[in-house]
């Protein structure tokens, strides 16, 4: 085992990784002028799209407007319901709430922490319209018996796969290449990043359209700059940003091989910390997009005295995730505690800690031992 000299410095939760290509192309594009909606931009959706294998690919500012311009695409609005998980990130209710349509929380599955379609089938009555599945932490939702159950009632479906570019679901297809609506984020902690950025894969031609006109002011691609067809948004990527997506694309790979690289280091290296149970990986011909790293703790562990102890010796974590039925919009619609017992369960107990590609071993031992430590077990040599 190395052991890096690296005892003393802080260790961070993610860390994005941009070099020389990105330096490059940026370069490129701030020599060419065109600094919005130019060349680099319909290359970054090109070569996203041809990574995923699906016809088109639509860029926009970030995760939640793709989310926002999925929604209208699939024309939910007030008196509509949408099913999804309580256990996300709170972009994939609040685009529901910017149209006035209603999400339906439905509580996830114990292991993957994602919808139950099970729970979701329960919910279906007359209002419901769409269901708008996450992949959450890069774990692929159970997107044939979703999509059965909207084929059954005639539903529509938005796959906020923001956190998972590279997760393979359980008939062995990359998420949002199902021919659904689905959506992207390029957050700087994302498994690639444009700093801020999204990207929303149309249901097809028409859709595309109507999602490139809507981004940009609702112009259609044959209208001058003054000229709108309906109503729309800001919502372009500048081509600036869309330079460091090209060059992340082309060591998406890479990147995701490395991803998953220190998740085994840290699995194996957890295996020997009691009161620690770590995310799964892969089932049948399912496979994790590695996201983020979130343990959880044993019921008993105090998480908030973990995360302290961690900090105090340079090691960031952080509770994950909250659950978004409990904050103040939409506890508006009568949400309360208790009503989602395995999603609250999961947001109490569990741990995010420091993950990102080029983490060391050392890091990660210095996290587990450290780990171990706070919950009162020796520390062990790695
Ligand atoms: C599940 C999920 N949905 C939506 C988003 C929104 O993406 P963005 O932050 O780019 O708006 C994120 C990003 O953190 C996310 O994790």
């Amino acid at each position: 085992m190395r052991l890096d000299n690296q005892q003393s410095q802080q260790i961070p939760l993610a860390q994005p990784e941009v070099g020389a290509r990105e330096e490059e192309l940026a370069l490129e594009v701030l020599r060419s002028g065109r600094l919005s909606l130019g060349p680099m931009g319909e290359r970054f959706e090109r070569e996203l799209a041809a990574w995923l294998g699906v016809e088109d690919a639509v860029a926009v500012s970030s995760g939640t407007t793709a989310l926002h311009l999925g929604v209208r695409a699939l024309g939910w609005g007030p008196g509509d319901e949408v099913l999804t998980s309580p256990f996300s990130f709170v972009a994939s209710a609040n685009c529901l709430l910017y149209e006035g349509a209603k999400p339906v929380f439905c509580d996830v599955d114990p292991v993957t922490l994602n919808l139950d379609p099970a729970v979701a089938r329960s919910a279906v009555n007359a209002r419901t319209r769409g269901i708008l599945p996450i992949h959450i932490f890069g774990y692929p939702a159970a997107m044939p018996e979703l999509e059965a159950l909207a084929g059954e009632h005639g539903l529509g479906i938005l796959e906020d796969a923001c956190e998972a570019i590279g997760a393979v679901d359980s008939e062995g297809r990359v998420a949002g290449a199902r021919g659904n609506l689905a959506t992207f984020a390029f957050y700087a902690n994302k498994q690639m990043t444009t700093g801020e950025g999204g990207m929303i894969v149309p249901s097809g031609p028409e859709a595309a359209a109507r999602l490139r006109s809507e981004r940009n002011q609702g112009r259609a691609a044959d209208m001058g700059w003054l000229d709108h067809g309906g109503l729309g948004f800001n919502y372009r990527l500048s081509d600036l940003a869309a330079a460091l997506g090209v060059a992340q694309v082309e060591k998406l790979d890479s990147l995701l091989e490395r991803r998953a690289t220190v998740a085994s280091l840290y699995e194996q290296r957890l295996a020997a910390v009691e009161g620690v149970e770590v995310p799964v990986a892969a089932r049948g011909s399912e496979r994790r997009s590695w996201f983020v790293y979130v343990v959880r703790l044993a019921d008993e562990v105090d998480r908030d005295a973990t995360i302290a102890h961690l900090g105090a010796r340079g090691i960031a974590s952080k509770a994950y995730l909250p659950c978004i039925h409990l904050f103040p919009q939409l506890r508006e619609l009568g949400y309360r505690e208790g009503q989602f017992p395995v999603a609250e369960a999961a947001s109490a107990h569990s741990l995010a800690l420091p993950f990102f590609p080029a983490m060391s071993e050392g890091q990660v031992d210095r996290v587990c031992q450290e780990l171990a430590s706070a919950l009162g077990q020796p520390a062990r040599q790695g």
